[in-house]
């Protein structure tokens, strides 16, 4: 018996890792990855799928795929032509305020949503590199609304967890609690004609969500529960185009999200840190690399707190950040055999977490072009409120903002001007959708949800890959790190040897914690012989499938 189910295992298909030579996917959603392949299959290029697969999330992966949220799509077009970066992050609306979380903070109020951004940044991206008709970007995830789908064992657990005790919003149990009541189970089929509706008309325009029904039952739902999104809100949003992070390390071009977001501008600070030492002269997992890159994270982080924000507001020096000499300097500071207190780093701030509930996937396509998009509605299911009638949960994305300024604590809370609540602002991310280049083509797609510790899960998937010469599986699979400055303490995933890596840590000056990080859904690509791995992370769910 012991054999036969041995042998079945040895035989069960790896639905989480794809090889091939055309288009591949990784996602979080296995019925999201199906619409992805089948957009590829159809002749779209990668953004074609990638809209496709986000549209798609919106529906099967509801605590993070969205239309009522925000994101970033990192876009390389490979043969040496230039990426791009779409911002679709929410904005403040006009009635927000500077102080407005001061002291306290609820997340489940309507006041922490901004103005959603993913239908404009999808629409933008489409604009500039689709090459599918947009509704036939929109319509397969219309249609898993409509017809429903059957939900993962993981997606069960989830929305059980959350119509437990955890919402208060009777819209949310309406739409989402189990018909007949009860408990959710895997294969259960889900329904959303409200949002069916809703992806029709975007469907048919993306506009229509920003000035039509959705847009009107949106400010609608706020009217009623006190919140701040009006429809001149959400006329106004605007996606933006900008010009990606790029630092070279060891030989390749790492390419990040540039502000709002954080993630590319500390991830680079930490790649040009690193890049004066032979870090795989000491295995991946001894004290001394972990201790390495703690020490690298805890300046880069602090770095990160002194001076990022929304740079359409506030000036955000990227240059000097990202700038070798100033990471030569900053890593002159790291002791190899001693932790640095994070308060000694502190100086010039006055000293008064993150989930898993963002998602990131990675597309490449037949040609070469790759897409990393990470999108969320902040919190798991956001705010947890459903726009009546229009079958949409709102972001709680006002909660990225500081919460009171000018306190900066040890607890992990930031309050330096950059990142201050301001009407029209977009708030820091930590989001870090990321390709390496090698020669102007795409080697390596990550990034990953989980708040703050986004940033160091796609430098763990950089090193792995780039100083370790590990495969898509194996870097995805490794055990993660993550210290974010304050709090002062070091997480490491669980692993056989934690224990004694734990120890020699502690006897470093290391507070040490553990616990699980990220959902890093990535690509590795091999331009010469043109195979294409997609190794989907297991950490939650997870599906890889290659055209
Ligand atoms: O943009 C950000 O950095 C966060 N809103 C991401 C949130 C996340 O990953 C989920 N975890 N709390």
């Amino acid at each position: 018996m012991l054999s036969l189910c041995l042998l079945l295992l040895a035989q069960a298909p790896d639905l989480h890792t794809a090889t091939g030579t055309g288009g591949v996917i990784a996602a979080v959603s296995p019925p999201a990855v199906d619409v992805g392949i089948a957009v590829l299959r159809a002749g779209g290029n990668a953004v074609d799928a990638a809209i496709a697969v986000g549209f798609a999330e919106a529906v099967t992966w509801p605590e993070a795929g969205n239309i009522g949220g925000g994101g970033f799509m990192l876009v390389h077009p490979g043969k040496g032509k230039p990426p791009t970066f779409f911002d679709f992050r929410e904005t403040a609306p006009a009635a927000a305020r500077v102080d407005m979380f001061a002291g306290k903070i609820d997340y489940q109020s309507p006041v922490t949503a901004g103005v959603p951004g993913t239908v404009r940044g999808f629409a933008l991206a489409h604009q500039k590199h689709g090459k599918r008709p947009w509704k036939e970007l929109v319509e397969p995830a219309a249609k898993l609304a409509r017809d429903g789908f059957p939900v993962t064992a993981s997606l069960a657990r989830r929305l059980n967890g959350v119509l437990g005790d955890k919402t208060r919003n009777e819209e949310f149990r309406r739409v989402f609690g189990k018909p007949g009541g009860g408990e959710w189970q895997a294969g259960d089929v889900l329904t959303q004609p409200d949002l069916a509706k809703t992806l029709a008309a975007v469907a048919e325009s993306p506009d229509a969500f920003y000035t039509g029904e959705p847009a009107r039952l949106l400010a609608a739902e706020m009217t009623r529960s006190g919140g701040l999104i009006t429809q001149a809100d959400m006329e106004k949003y605007q996606a933006e185009e900008r010009t990606p992070t790029c630092v070279t390390y060891r030989g390749r071009d790492v390419y990040g999200a540039p502000p709002p977001s954080s993630g590319g501008v500390t991830l680079g600070l930490m790649l040009n840190m690193l890049e004066g030492e032979e870090l795989a002269r000491h295995p991946r997992h001894s004290p001394e690399t972990v201790h390495r890159l703690t020490e690298v994270m805890r300046r880069a982080y602090c770095e990160r707190a002194k001076h990022l924000g929304d740079p359409d507001f506030v000036t955000v020096p990227t240059d000097l950040l990202l700038d070798k000499a100033f990471a030569r300097r900053l890593a002159a500071g790291i002791d190899p055999a001693k932790a640095t207190p994070s308060a000694a780093l502190a100086d010039e701030i006055p000293l008064a977490d993150g989930g898993s509930e963002t998602t990131h996937y990675s597309v490449a396509d037949r040609d070469g072009m790759a897409v990393s998009t990470t999108y969320t509605l902040e919190n798991s299911f956001g705010c947890r409120v459903v726009v009546r009638g229009a079958g949409f949960i709102l972001n709680n994305e006002m909660t990225d903002f500081n919460h009171t300024p000018g306190v900066t604590d040890r607890r992990g809370n930031i309050g330096t001007p950059a990142n201050r609540v301001a009407p029209g602002k977009r708030m820091l991310s930590s989001m870090t959708p990321t390709i390496v280049a090698r020669g102007g083509e795409p080697v390596l797609v990550t990034g990953s949800p989980g708040g703050r510790t986004i940033i160091n899960t796609a430098l763990c998937v950089v090193v792995n890959t780039l100083d370790y010469g590990m495969d898509a599986r194996a870097a995805v699979d490794a055990p993660r790190q993550h210290h974010q400055w304050f709090p002062d303490r070091l997480t490491l995933e669980p692993s056989a040897d934690i224990e004694s890596l734990a120890a020699r840590l502690k006897a470093m000056g290391h507070a040490v914690g553990s616990g699980r990080q990220g959902d890093a859904h990535s690509i590795r690509l091999d331009p010469a012989s043109g195979k294409r791995t997609a190794a989907a992370d297991k950490r939650l769910d997870g599906r890889a499938a290659a055209e």
